[in-house]
């Protein structure tokens, strides 16, 4: 308890903090709050009011529309904005599908697109969740045979954000194509982090939320295809093509443009290029310095599924991986066990144990998750608590036996 204490008293008193929990939440850039200021006071008109004060609020809701646009590969006609990713997902789902359809997922969804198909399921809907392998990916073949004749969504992540491996979606949406049947992507984790082009991908529908890519939390987006006819989730006005109904948030869709913007020009640079170097040197300093350690996504071989260049999700044998978080969190340093929502749940995550990890391992894991502002130095500082932190919780655990280990 006195250890406990001091270590607090350490953390208030301005100890280097180093934060790796991007994939749960990104702080907002500077350019990006700076783009957002005037859109608090100065320029604070409901973007539908037909005076100038409505007028200049439009005008900067439809620019933040092309960026976002650009960002997909898409129009802007097609960008229908939301509160935020799990929105985004929710208006995918239940605006297509209707009592008798049958919908297709994965067993490695975000709860935002899982729970909405359980959901759906009680209200008389079949659901097929297709598995994936050790390396977390779905096999398109799986989701060809799953369609039925009444088969009228399916909805795949396309980058897991407890692991970042990235789904064959091109191939899934040429299935899904050929079938005659939509098409969902949820690319909360992956919008920002690698470049997306929606006809590539071939989908339907393809959600976003900014406060994964540096943009507010509570903002997002859903593509909707043109010609994709999508019953709304929420009634009232005209807005977003009566898509989505409610007052713009206009700060918060002008802080996603700018996001996009930024994104689309780091990938011009090679700023992706530059985060997975920096993941890479993480990951295998880790690895190396630390035994019974490997990385939740790579196959038995070692060879790895194609990931986002922000994300490495390590197992540590012999230790609890809530234990692992609060005892770096201590020393200063933020990751995460998974998803936030499940943060502080005893259950091992639902992602880990569809991979086919033992619950202990799944336990035992540790996501580690980037973001623009970390730097080499956040890395290093990372890397000297990671291994003596292990080393320590591993002391206490009576499971850990130095050789066993070494074996494993
Ligand atoms: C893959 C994925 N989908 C959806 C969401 C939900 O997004 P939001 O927090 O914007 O509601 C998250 C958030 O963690 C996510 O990681």
């Amino acid at each position: 308890m006195r250890r406990l204490l001091k270590s607090a008293r350490e953390y208030n008193r301005g100890m280097r903090r180093v934060y790796l929990d991007n994939n749960a939440t990104t702080p907002v850039l500077p350019e990006v709050f700076e783009a957002m200021r005037p859109y608090f006071v100065e320029h604070f008109g409901n973007a539908s009011s037909i005076h100038r004060h409505g007028q200049e609020t439009r005008a900067a809701v439809e620019r933040a529309r092309e960026s976002v646009a650009a960002l997909l590969g898409c129009r802007s006609a097609e960008v229908v904005f939301t509160s935020g990713g799990t929105e985004a997902d929710n208006l995918a789902v239940f605006g297509l599908v209707r009592p008798g359809d049958h919908v297709i997922t994965s067993t490695i969804e975000h709860h935002a697109v899982l729970n909405s198909c359980k959901h759906l399921r009680e209200g008389g809907v079949e659901v097929t969740f297709v598995p994936v392998d050790g390396r977390c990916l779905v096999d398109p073949d799986d989701v060809r045979r799953a369609i039925r004749p009444n088969t009228k969504l399916v909805s795949v992540i396309m980058a897991n954000n407890e692991t970042g491996v990235l789904q064959p979606v091109a191939e899934i949406g040429r299935v899904c194509g050929e079938a005659d049947v939509y098409f969902h992507t949820d690319a909360v984790q992956a919008a920002g982090k690698v470049p997306i082009r929606v006809k590539e991908i071939g989908c339907d529908l393809l959600s976003i939320s900014g406060h994964k890519f540096h943009a507010p939390q509570g903002v997002g987006a859903l593509y909707v295809r043109k010609g994709t006819t999508l019953e709304p989730r929420a009634f009232g006005g005209s807005h977003e093509r009566s898509r989505r109904a409610g007052t713009e948030n206009v700060p918060g869709i002008v802080g996603l443009g700018k996001a996009a913007e930024i994104a689309l020009k780091g990938f011009e640079s090679g700023a992706d290029r530059e985060m997975a170097r920096l993941r890479d040197r993480l990951e295998s300093a880790v690895l190396e310095q630390v035994e019974a350690a490997g990385v939740n996504g790579a196959d038995s071989n070692g060879g790895s599924a194609s990931r986002v260049p922000n994300t490495t999700n390590i197992y540590f044998d012999y230790i609890e991986g809530e234990a692992l978080i609060i005892s770096l969190d201590l020393k200063g340093l933020a990751v995460s066990t998974g998803a936030a929502c499940s943060s502080g749940a005893i259950e091992p995550s639902h992602v880990l144990t569809a991979m086919g990890l033992r619950p202990d391992r799944a336990r035992a894991s540790i996501r580690f998750s980037l973001g623009k502002q970390n730097t080499t130095e956040d890395v290093e500082c990372a890397l000297q608590l990671v291994p003596t932190a292990v080393a320590r919780l591993r002391e206490l655990s009576p499971l850990y036996n130095k050789e066993s280990a070494v074996r494993s």
